[in-house]
């Protein structure tokens, strides 16, 4: 098994890919669960290279067979996998249109009230709990994401613990048959939860964005009922782990280095840049999702044949010390910081105004409410939240105050 996968490796990922991209910044490794060879990128220009370069697609209809297959889960996610991350323009281009107004910076800010109350009253709801420590995690950072996009999307927030159980089972690797029955048992939950929230909307509008993505859909031809739900799945998922595991790492990357975090608290202008270098230096996405190439392409010294699966290391290209002075060292004040945490080209995260704003007034509501925070366990004793490539997290965050 690579190194990367292995539980040191998950831990501390980043001598591996310092290795990686002195000696082997191309390289070709297997994914051990599911048996998958893929080429894996560890360099910045590599990466950016990649990931705006039109001959990586990522509609996987249009492998062949047996590459499709060893991706394939079940059913229920070949209806949920239909969207934009899993298109390619012009399909990427007019889903993506349908629901790019409702995330613009502008858009977004209009939210600022409502995610500080979300975040005042979680601190407060864990003080009351136990007054002197609490799990960042599960009491925090979990809930504050997605009770924001749940009520965007229009979810009630009472079906959140259901989307809990169900997006854990999405990160953990398959590699039993019970595993995989879950998966499945989990794609089918997701599948039946939508395609009812959309007839009640259907019957029904409020205003939110399903009631919008359902006039649009009964519009004509612009999205299907199965883009619908993909939609849905899409911004369930990649609205709320990725964020939880910002605001988490975030709250570490300070704790780690007492001197940047007071040189925060002396000074909230620096909010801003604090929350780029936490995204630099220990952003939530680890690797970016599949990409294959739809011709051979030269990068990196290597040949890169037509069907071929290729992963870029977003965590990895963000450390690049031919990129970033010093990559190694946390700057809160770091400029300029053209950090690739969000991703890179077409696929560029649609969300991320509204990750920016949601970091920002969790860390803010932290560090003011809770001044004596420090680590509530031994740091070598946090654990990896998955064995899979895709995030870098922690499973909890014990904390006493
Ligand atoms: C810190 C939080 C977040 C990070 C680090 C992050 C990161 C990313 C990355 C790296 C990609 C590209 C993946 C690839 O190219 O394979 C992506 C795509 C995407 N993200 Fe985020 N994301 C975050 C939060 C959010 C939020 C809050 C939302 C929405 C509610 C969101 C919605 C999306 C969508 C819809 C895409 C697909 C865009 C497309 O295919 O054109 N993300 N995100």
């Amino acid at each position: 098994m690579h190194p990367l996968f292995t539980l040191e490796g998950r831990k501390a990922p980043h001598p591996i890919y310092k290795r990686l991209r002195a000696e082997e910044p191309v390289v070709q490794i297997l994914e051990p669960y599911r048996k998958t060879p893929f080429w894996l990128l560890t360099r910045y220009a590599d990466c950016v290279d990649m990931l705006r370069d039109p001959r990586f697609g990522k509609d996987f209809t249009k492998l062949p067979p047996e590459v499709k297959g060893r991706l394939r889960v079940a059913d229920e996610f070949d209806v949920l996998g239909k969207h934009m991350l899993s298109a390619d323009p012009p399909d990427h281009t007019r889903l993506r249109s349908l629901v790019a107004k409702a995330f613009t910076p502008q858009i977004v800010e209009g939210l600022r009230r409502r995610i500080s109350t979300i975040a005042e009253n979680l601190v407060s709801a864990a003080i009351a709990h136990d007054s002197s420590g609490m799990d960042i995690v599960s009491q925090f950072s979990y809930p504050l994401p997605v009770t924001v996009i749940a009520e965007l999307l229009g979810v009630p927030a009472s079906d959140q613990d259901d989307f809990r159980r169900w997006t854990t089972t999405l990160f953990t690797p398959a590699d039993t048959e019970e595993k995989l029955a879950n998966l499945r048992a989990t794609g089918f939950a997701f599948l039946q939860y939508f395609m009812a929230l959309i007839e009640r909307r259907r019957a029904e509008a409020r205003d939110d964005l399903v009631s919008a993505l359902v006039a649009a859909e009964e519009g004509g031809d612009r999205l299907s009922t199965q883009e619908l739900v993909g939609m849905l799945f899409l911004l369930l998922v990649a609205g709320h782990e990725t964020t939880v595991n910002l605001i988490t790492n975030g709250m570490l990357a300070l704790m780690d280095h007492p001197e940047e975090r007071e040189r925060l608290v002396a000074d909230p202008t620096l909010l801003e840049s604090a929350i780029e270098e936490m995204l630099r230096y220990c952003g939530p996405v680890e690797t970016t999702t599949y990409r294959f190439a739809l011709e051979d392409v030269e990068m990196g010294g290597v040949t890169i044949r037509k069907d071929e699966l290729v992963l870029a290391s977003l965590l990895s290209a963000d450390r690049d010390e031919s990129r970033f002075p010093d990559p190694d060292r946390f700057d809160v004040g770091r400029k300029p910081n053209k950090h690739i945490a969000f991703g890179y080209g077409i696929h560029f995260c649609l969300g991320a105004p509204l990750a920016r704003l949601e970091a920002a007034i969790a860390v803010e509501t932290l560090l003011r409410r809770l001044p004596g925070m420090k680590l509530a366990v031994p740091r070598e004793e946090l654990e990896p939240s998955s064995m899979l490539l895709l995030l870098h997290a922690k499973k909890r965050l014990p904390i006493q105050f």
